[in-house]
């Protein structure tokens, strides 16, 4: 679906990213952890074609990403930039069906449903600033969403999210991303979090950033906060990862 071959970026005399290698398979989840200024957000925003490598490339079902599409949908850490102030939480989903050239009739129904199954169906009037994170965050995720992207890219979308809020989010996008069999790279510097939400994890090195390893997580789906994280494969992924990755690396 996605494949990322040779990707070098370098700004200067600084290499950045160096020798990037991964393949993302339609329906998969993958999870990219690695420390604060490894490169994760420079790669997600050339998964984007935000930003072109210095060498080597990302191509999509085979041809190469050149600049942002719409099959490609990007969920940001800032939920407070990517929503626009002045529309409400209804039109802020309806902007994705006015890039998509969805007909004016059709849209108040695909915006109620998406409202609904990130459950702000009852805000839908609401403005962006009255709503708390969480709830900004779920919106964002509508829009994503409403956009009937092929992949949904996230970069740390809970990173400014209290741990309650967190876990139900965790939930929610597991839940909408197997129903709509979205692929997703799923950026984030929470190893729990990557271990429960992931088919795969990568751990990313940094100075230059590169992908260190991968895990493939054996963990039945739907995952639960409770028993999932209780589970000895979970707590060994942890392990494993936590020696890759050790606080203050
Ligand atoms: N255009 C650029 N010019 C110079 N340096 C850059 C540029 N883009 C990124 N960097 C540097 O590249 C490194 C990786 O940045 P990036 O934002 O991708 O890290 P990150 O892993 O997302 O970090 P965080 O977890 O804090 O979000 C940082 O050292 C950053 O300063
Ligand atoms: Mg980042």
């Amino acid at each position: 679906m996605l494949a990322i071959s040779g990707l070098d970026f370098t700004v200067g005399s600084l290499d950045i990213l160096q020798g990037i290698e991964l393949a993302v398979h339609e329906h998969e989840f993958v999870c990219i952890v690695g420390a604060s200024g490894c490169g994760k957000t420079t790669l997600l925003r050339m998964m984007a074609g935000l930003l072109t490598p210095t060498r080597g490339e990302v191509m999509f079902r085979g041809a190469p990403v050149s600049g942002p599409r719409p099959e490609i949908a990007v969920v940001f850490q800032d939920y407070g930039r990517a929503l626009l102030p002045w529309r409400t939480v209804a039109g802020n989903v309806e902007l994705a069906l006015e890039a998509r050239r969805v007909p004016r009739s059709e849209r108040a129904g695909i915006v109620d449903e998406m409202l609904a199954r990130v459950g702000l169906a009852d805000r839908k009037d609401a403005f962006p600033t009255q709503l708390s994170g969480g709830m900004q965050q779920r919106l964002q995720i509508a829009r994503c969403m409403a956009q009937s992207p092929q992949v949904l890219l996230m970069d740390e979308p809970f990173g400014a999210l209290d741990a309650m809020t967190r876990q139900g989010l965790q939930d929610e996008v597991a839940r909408l991303c197997s129903e709509s069999g979205v692929t997703v790279v799923f950026i984030t510097h929470d190893l729990e979090e990557a271990i429960y939400l992931g088919d795969r994890v990568v751990a990313m090195d940094r100075h230059p950033g590169r992908l260190a390893e991968t895990i493939a997580i054996d963990l039945e789906r739907p995952r639960n906060q409770l028993t999932t994280r209780e589970d000895a494969r979970f707590l060994a992924y942890r392990h494993q990862l936590f020696h890759l990755l050790p606080p203050g690396h």
